[in-house]
């Protein structure tokens, strides 16, 4: 098959889609014929050589893929070659086959293109394990989420909003902030050119209403912001530190507001934690995935010979929801 290989020993670090050795499956393992893949930030960084695929997972570049299962390994029992599925990877997605443990599978909701169900597993699994599993969002509390349009932040307003929640969502662009809106946030702040703070304190008072999430990315540039937003018993998700992670912490703040601060991270958990979080996020959102309330924003589509134009886009900041690759 082909795949992509980074030239780890040339400047800027180029990608090569050329020929490597078919992954084989092994017991409880599917091999997919990938007909899409998607970017996440996660891969820029690996690409720069600062974030390794977890021990035993393949080093080629990719998280999410969608395709057809093309062979079943030992003792698959639940899968038929064929079948149109999407998956969460430690990695290996960007190539034209790729090993999937049988219980990472998604199937793809009817009338999805391959692109768009590429675009599903990594931004809402992650959304689904951070607003769920980590900050146990409920029915009518407010999420305030920074970087709403990005791959990550249009999956958390989609859920929140599907979960009856209200959402502030602040973006870097009039356009951006129209994405958040149009996806159902309650208020989107362009914090290039408003204050979100007060925005946000304003939204809180006309509506009588705290500040109950907040699912950040941004770390320190936000911190002091976030922490002054929380209401009493808040809880705050550090999902990435785009801005950087050195923060100054009043501990009194935290003990008077009964505040919870969380990191966390999918790639680095145990496969049987995947498995349970893709149950869990296939068990209460199916329903509305076929229905098509929930679906993914597809900011652009690349052949995958032209990822390096991909990366590009992401590393400006320009992607308004997911990139996709397409591979065959
Ligand atoms: N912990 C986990 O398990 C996990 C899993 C998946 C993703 N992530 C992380 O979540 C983040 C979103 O992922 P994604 O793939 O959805 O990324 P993405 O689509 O590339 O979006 C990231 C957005 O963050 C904003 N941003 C970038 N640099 C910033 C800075 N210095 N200060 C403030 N905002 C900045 C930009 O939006 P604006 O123009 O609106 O500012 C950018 O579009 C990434 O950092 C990723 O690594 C974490």
């Amino acid at each position: 098959m082909k795949a992509i290989h980074v030239e780890s020993d040339e400047p800027g670090r180029p990608m090569v889609w050329r020929e490597t050795a078919d992954p084989v499956p092994g017991p409880g393992e599917v091999l997919v014929d990938v007909y899409a893949a998607a970017l996440n930030r996660a891969d820029l960084l690996q690409r720069a050589g600062g974030y390794p695929a977890p021990p035993g997972a393949s080093t080629i570049l990719g998280l999410d893929i969608a395709g057809q299962v093309s062979q079943l390994g030992q003792g698959v029992t639940g899968r038929k070659v064929g079948e149109r599925v999407c998956a969460l990877l430690a990695g290996g997605g960007y190539a034209e086959r790729a090993v999937v443990p049988e219980g990472m599978l998604m199937p793809i909701p009817g009338g999805w293109s391959f692109e768009e169900a590429a675009a599903l597993p990594e931004a809402y699994l992650t959304a689904f394990t951070n607003l769920f599993l980590e900050a146990e969002f409920q029915p009518g509390e407010t999420l305030l989420v920074h970087g709403g349009a990005s791959g990550v932040g249009t999956a958390l307003i989609q859920l929140a909003k599907a979960a009856e929640g209200r959402v502030i969502a602040t973006a870097g662009s009039v356009e951006k902030a129209g994405l958040c809106r149009a996806l159902g946030a309650d208020l989107a702040v362009n914090y290039r050119e408003e204050d979100f703070v007060a925005r946000t304190r304003t939204f809180g008072e006309e509506n009588g209403v705290d500040v109950n999430v907040i699912i950040d990315m941004v770390g320190a540039d936000t911190f002091q912001h976030n922490l002054s937003l929380l209401g009493a018993r808040g809880r705050m998700v550090f999902i990435a530190t785009l801005s950087g992670a050195q923060v100054a912490l009043n501990l009194g703040e935290l003990m008077s507001r009964r505040l919870r601060l969380i990191g966390s991270v999918l790639r680095a958990r145990s496969l049987a934690e995947k498995v349970e979080i893709t149950r869990r996020f296939m068990e209460r959102f199916w329903p509305m995935l076929e229905a098509g309330t929930i679906r993914p924003v597809i900011d652009s589509v690349y052949p995958i010979e032209q990822v390096e134009d991909a990366h590009r886009r992401m590393a400006a900041n320009l992607n308004m929801g997911k990139i996709a690759l397409k591979i065959r």
